[in-house]
């Protein structure tokens, strides 16, 4: 039977590359596994990733930084807009003096009777640190956080919908949503697949925005993708999802560490159902220990590398 494991990786569109890393890398300790380029298209742009300790399936955040091509997104509704991580439950006095301590403005919000901190990327893009137990994804130690307080991975991702009812459609009949459906004023929460963490996805209605960028923009969320385990899996759930009528999902794309389709769910939100590639994954191209100190350049690029360095902006790793 098909099935969806839980998250994957979370994928944002951003302004300037040095203060996506520093942000990532600097504030939030996260470990900086891959710099390569974006695939799609002719633009020369970098592709950024980040992760907890050992790059798994859910903890990885990857930046497009748009602003040197002069792409810039707006945040409204019917699209992906929170990247919520995944802390360990007593961390939350500690993130708010380090936040605070590097000049992000932090907010304490309450939901579901459990506190949170909100702030904010560079960009403008919506985090959220979302206190868990038990959540046994190794963090990772960068710059300074100690391991009791470092990120464990994703924790979900918070969508704004301006008719939930067809999100949680989609989710129940086609997405392997856990049977449980939690509501609190304008906002649902969902959970993917069985794992206990990291597959959250929550929705708020949200009618007031106008329609937000569905392109690539900085300072928008442009997808969000879902662990499916394998091709033969991931071919299972793509066939289930058409045969509910949604038929707005791609043909497979090689991303060299995984490969994937993308969906356009009934929310506006873009989903992508990826699988690791069986040969290695990350760790095709630089070993575990080396991840991310090399620039990686994919083939089809080989013969443009001289444009592509003219026109990156530097950055300072
Ligand atoms: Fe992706």
């Amino acid at each position: 039977m098909a099935y969806v494991e839980g998250s994957h990786h979370v994928t944002l569109s951003v302004a300037g590359a040095q203060e996506d890393v520093d942000f990532h890398v600097r504030i939030l300790g996260m470990r900086l596994i891959k710099r390569t380029v974006l695939f799609d298209g002719s633009l020369p742009i970098y592709h950024l990733y980040y992760s907890n300790a050992t790059g798994d399936p859910s903890s990885v955040v990857t930046t497009f930084p748009w602003a040197q091509a002069g792409f810039y997104g707006k945040r409204g509704t019917n699209q992906a807009r929170e990247v919520l991580l995944s802390v360990p439950h007593e961390s939350m006095d500690y993130w708010h003096e380090r936040l605070t301590g590097h000049g992000v403005a932090v907010g304490n919000i309450e939901v579901l009777g459990q506190r949170r901190l909100a702030f904010r990327h560079p960009s403008g893009i919506e985090y959220v640190l979302v206190g868990n137990t038990g959540d046994e994804r190794v963090g990772h130690t960068g710059h300074g956080v100690p391991q009791e307080h470092a990120i464990h991975g994703i924790h979900g991702v918070g969508l704004h919908v301006s008719t939930p009812e067809r999100m949680v459609e989609f989710a129940n009949e086609s997405f392997h949503s856990r049977d449980r459906l939690l509501e609190e004023g304008d906002r649902a929460f969902l959970q993917i697949g069985d794992r206990k963490h990291g597959n959250h996805l929550e929705l708020t209605v949200n009618r007031k925005d106008d329609q937000g960028t569905w392109g690539f923009g900085a300072g928008t969320c442009h997808h969000f993708a879902w662990n499916v385990g394998t091709l033969s899996n991931q071919n299972d759930v793509k066939f289930e999802i058409e045969g509910r009528g949604y038929t707005d999902i791609s043909e497979l794309k090689d991303r060299k560490y995984f490969k994937s389709v993308y969906v356009r769910t009934p929310g506006g939100a873009l989903f992508e159902l990826a699988v690791t590639h069986e040969e290695g994954g990350w760790h095709c191209d630089e070993s575990p220990k080396e991840l991310g100190t090399r620039f990686q350049l994919p083939e089809q690029f080989e013969h443009r590398r001289e444009e592509i360095f003219s026109r990156l902006e530097p950055i300072d790793i």
